[in-house]
């Protein structure tokens, strides 16, 4: 079993533009306090931001917990709601029902979850129309790209 060394979660909420990344940002200079390889930093951070956007462009709030263990990071990003109709459409590159006002800052792309799943070692993810998201993604220690 691994074991857990450090584990943190934040709030995020919902439509706060200003404080959006906050939480990437933040779980970035840990990692790096704790000298963790820049190329696993990269990954973890490219998750926690993708996914931390879209609960303040989708969800009203929701909470993002970062693991670490002696063998992988782990980040669960939840929130409540209003959940994706189809993920599997949701998990097209390319595929975004972003505002015009989101396209404008530069969101909107349909990359955001292609990438977290893209930059997972193991990434699960599950919704519910009307309750909400939660994503599951693992970077293994010993891994590379
Ligand atoms: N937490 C969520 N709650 C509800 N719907 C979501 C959530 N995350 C993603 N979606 C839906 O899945 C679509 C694809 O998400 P994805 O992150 O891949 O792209 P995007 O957010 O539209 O654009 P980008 O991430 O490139 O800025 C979103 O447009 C949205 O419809
Ligand atoms: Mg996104």
């Amino acid at each position: 079993m691994a074991e857990e060394l450090l584990r943190k979660t934040f709030q995020v909420r919902g439509r706060d533009f200003d404080k959006a990344g906050e939480t990437a940002a933040e779980i970035k200079q840990i990692l790096k306090g704790l000298g963790i390889d820049s190329g696993l930093i990269h990954r973890a951070v490219v998750i926690a931001f993708e996914a931390e956007m879209n609960v303040v462009m989708y969800a009203s709030e929701g909470t993002i917990t970062f693991v670490l263990t002696d063998e992988d990071i782990r980040l669960e990003i939840t929130d409540n709601g209003p959940g994706i109709e189809n993920i599997e459409m949701a998990l097209t590159e390319g595929f975004s029902t972003a505002s015009d006002e989101m396209r404008e800052m530069g969101f909107g792309f349909g990359m955001g979850l292609p990438n977290i799943r893209k930059n997972s070692d193991g990434f699960n993810i599950e919704s519910q129309v009307g309750v909400g998201t939660t994503v599951a993604a693992m970077i293994g220690l010993d891994s590379s790209a």
